[in-house]
C-alpha cells in the first residue's frame, strides 16, 4: 500500500481541525437537515479544505463525503469524509468533535484519521501497520465482562421518530454495564475503544464516514467491529457493535435480546 495515502488522510484532518479550533466558541452559522439534525458553516468549510486536500493528490479518486453527493466513477479508491463529526456539539461549544477521513481500496479500508483539535489528538491506522494516537501504538482494553465495562452509545438524528424502539436497547445494555456515556462523535467514540478508554460501543445506524476511519484505528488496535447481530460489516450505513474484542459476543448477545423480532 502507498504510505502517503495516510499522510494525506493525517494532512486533510488536521486542516480540518485547525479552523474548527479556530471557530470553535465564537458563534456559527447554523442551517437544518432536520429537526435536530444541522449542518454549521464550519462543516463545509471543514469539507472544502479536505476535499481540496485529496483532491491535491489522487483527483482519480472517488470521495464519499457528508454535506455533498459527489458521485462515483467506479474507482478501486474511495475515500470516506466527515468534515466534523459532533457538529451537535460543536454548535453549543461543548468540546467532543473532531474530523474523520478513511480510504478504501478494493472494497478494504486500508487507511484512516481521526483528529480532536481541542485535545490536539491525532488517531491514524494503517492496515496491518498498528494504530496510534500523536505516533504512540494503541492497545484496547482487557475488560472481560459487560458489568465491569464503560460502553459508549449514540443515536440517530431519526430519535424523536422512533424514540421508543431506540431507547429499548439503551435501557437493555444500561442494565448489565458499569456505565454508559453518550458523547456525540461516532467517529471519536470508535478511537476511545480502540484506546482502551471504554471497552465497548454500539449505534443503531451510523453512515460510511461516522464510522470507517474509527473501525480501521479499533482494528489495528486490537478490537473487532460487527453489525449489530455479530455478522460482518460492509462499507455501507449500518448499524455497529464495536470493543475490544472481549466482551464482543456479551455485548452482540445483549442487543439482540432486545432486537430479536426485528432480526430473526
Ligand atoms: C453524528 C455523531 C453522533 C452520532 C450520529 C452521527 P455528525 O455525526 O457521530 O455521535 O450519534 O449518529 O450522525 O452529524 O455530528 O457528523
Ligand atoms: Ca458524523
Ligand atoms: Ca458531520
Amino acid at each position: 500500500m502507498d504510505w502517503r495515502y495516510l499522510a494525506v488522510a493525517t494532512e486533510a484532518v488536521l486542516r480540518a481541525g485547525r479552523l474548527q479550533k479556530e471557530r470553535y466558541a465564537s458563534g456559527v452559522a447554523v442551517e437544518y437537515k432536520g429537526e435536530i439534525d444541522l449542518v454549521t458553516e464550519v462543516d463545509r468549510a471543514c469539507e472544502l479544505t479536505i476535499l481540496e486536500t485529496i483532491r491535491g493528490r489522487y483527483p482519480d479518486h472517488d470521495i464519499v463525503t457528508e454535506e455533498t453527493d459527489l458521485g462515483h466513477t467506479g474507482s478501486r479508491h474511495v475515500w470516506f469524509v466527515d468534515p466534523l463529526d459532533g457538529t451537535v456539539n460543536f454548535a453549543h461549544s461543548y468540546p467532543f468533535f473532531c474530523a474523520s477521513v478513511a480510504l478504501a481500496q478494493d472494497g478494504e479500508i486500508v487507511a484512516g484519521a481521526v483528529f480532536d483539535p481541542l485535545r490536539d489528538e491525532l488517531f491514524t491506522a494503517e492496515r496491518g501497520r498498528g494504530a496510534h494516537v500523536n505516533g504512540r501504538p494503541l492497545r484496547v482494553s482487557q475488560a472481560g465482562t459487560l458489568i465491569e465495562s464503560l460502553l459508549i452509545t449514540g443515536f440517530p438524528y431519526d430519535l424523536h421518530q422512533r424514540l421508543e424502539e431506540r431507547l429499548r436497547l439503551f435501557y437493555r445494555v444500561m442494565g448489565k454495564a458499569r456505565a454508559v456515556r453518550r458523547d456525540g462523535s461516532a467517529a471519536l467514540d470508535l478511537c476511545y475503544v480502540a484506546a482502551g478508554r471504554a471497552d465497548g460501543f454500539w449505534e443503531e445506524v451510523l453512515k460510511p464516514w461516522d464510522m470507517h476511519a474509527g473501525r480501521l484505528i479499533l482494528a489495528e488496535a486490537g478490537g473487532r467491529s460487527t453489525r449489530l447481530d455479530g455478522s460482518a460489516l460492509g462499507l455501507s450505513t449500518d448499524g455497529i457493535v464495536a470493543t475490544n474484542g472481549r466482551i464482543h459476543d456479551a455485548l452482540v448477545a445483549a442487543l439482540r435480546e432486545e432486537l430479536k423480532p426485528a432480526l430473526v
